[in-house]
Parts: C-alpha cells; structure tokens; sequence
C-alpha cells in the first residue's frame, strides 16, 4: 500500500491518502507539543516508539472485543489504518489522581480511585479542549446518545484490559485519553493513538514516570523513559 496524498498533519502524526478510499497511512513523527501546543519539541525516537507500542495494544485490545482501527504496522513510524471520521470528543479514564484532575479538585497526585472515572473534553484547539459532559456533547451534536454510551462501554472495557496488561509489566496505568472514529457505515472505533503521549504510565514499585510528563514538566530523561516502557511492553508481549 502506497502513501498518496498528504491530507493532514497533526501536532505528533502525519495522514496520507492510499488507493483504497476506506484505508489511511498514519505516520508518526518524533515532534512533541504540550499545553496545547504552547509547548514544543522533539523527543528522539518517539514516533517508532508510539507506532509500534498503539499497534501492539491495539491489536490487544481487538481481541479482547474493542474495534480499532488498526489494520496493519507498514514499517517503524507508518501503520495503515480504516478512515474514520473523527468524534469530536477527548475521553479521559483515570485510576489515579494526577494532573488536571489533582489541578482541577485541589488534590495531591498518587491518590488511588476505588473506581476509575470518565471525562469528556471537546477537542477543538481554538477553544483549549474544554471539558464537558454527555448533555453538552449532545446538545452540541458532537455524537449520538447511542454513539456516546458505545464510546463509554470501549473506554472502560480498554482501560480494564490496559490495566492489568501494564501491571504485568510492572507499571501502573494511571490515567490516558482516548479518540473515537466512525467507519463510512457509522460503526464506531478505536482511533488516534494508545501511547507513552496519551497514557501517565508509572513504574509500580518506584513511581517513576515513564510518559510525556518528563517532558511536559522539564523532568528529564525522556527518551531514556520511552525506551524504557517500550521495552518493558516487548518483554510482555
Ligand atoms: P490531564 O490530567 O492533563 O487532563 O491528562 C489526562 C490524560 O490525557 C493524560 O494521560 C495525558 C492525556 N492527554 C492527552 O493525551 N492529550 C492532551 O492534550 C491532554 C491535555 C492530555
């Protein structure tokens, strides 16, 4: 499958038509923003790491009954996955505190949840993601009642698979965002990414951080963390 057209180019991916008008070629790039793009650098070797680790847990999480839509990893940085038209919707799981969460609520971070919780953000960058809830993204036409209560049951389901799949690698799964698609039939699915951006991964007996927050927050060592839970995910898989 051969890489066509550029259609877009995202903050840390790169989108290209193929021949096949329901397939696209994502490739991922080593570039890092934060704070919505405020933020900006490189981080070495990134875009291999995110490629290969979101097409193992992908791959995972299909057989254990999400629709994603991986469909095949072309080579280190390029994966061909089904087009899908983007939800407009960030849903945020967490197990722990930390971040905006620990930010928004006056809360230390480390604080363990008896049940994970479930938060939406609108991804717009214009208007800086801002949070919102099942009545605003209806009422903003974002998604279906329908669309939006399948979204929820995946987002649990993934984080109840990725859970126990980091804790076998010694790391614990704090909190991640995920992205929705709609295939051409509206069938929804597992899209954008499942990475060291999108997830706060902790090593379990240290606490270590072993996710963008090294860079976000100036900690240092951040290649240094993405080689390292890529190789802790390779000893696991
Ligand atoms: P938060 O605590 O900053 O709201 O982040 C929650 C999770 O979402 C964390 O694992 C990082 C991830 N995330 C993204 O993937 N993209 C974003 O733009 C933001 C703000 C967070």
């Amino acid at each position: 499958m051969n890489k066509g057209e550029q259609l877009y180019e995202g903050k840390a991916k790169k989108v290209f038509k193929t021949d096949d008008p329901e397939l696209l070629i994502v490739s991922y790039k080593d570039d890092a923003t934060a704070f919505n793009g405020l933020k900006k650098g490189t981080i070495v070797g990134k875009g291999v790491i995110n490629n290969q680790m979101s097409n193992l847990l992908m791959q995972r999480l299909e057989k254990a009954g999400v629709p994603t839509h991986f469909v095949e990893e072309l080579s280190e940085r390029d994966t061909l996955v089904r087009k899908v038209s983007i939800v407009p919707l960030e849903v945020i799981i967490r197990n722990i505190s930390a971040g905006s969460f620990a930010k928004h609520y006056g809360v230390e971070e480390g604080i363990v949840f008896d049940a994970p919780t479930i938060e939406f953000s609108y991804k717009n960058d214009a208007l800086g993601d801002p949070l919102l809830n099942d009545y605003h993204a209806l009422a903003l036409k974002l998604a279906t009642a329908e669309e939006i209560e399948t979204i929820k049951k995946y987002s649990f389901k993934v984080n109840d698979v990725l859970k126990a799949f980091w804790a076998g690698c010694g790391v614990t799964l704090v909190d991640f965002k995920l992205e929705f698609g709609r295939l051409s039939d509206g069938t929804i699915v597992l899209a954008d990414e499942i990475s060291p951006d999108t997830c706060r991964l902790w090593d379990s007996k240290t606490g270590e951080k072993l996710d963008k927050d090294r860079f976000r927050r100036d900690l240092g060592g951040v290649e240094d963390a993405y080689q390292e839970i890529m190789r802790r995910l390779r000893e696991h898989v």
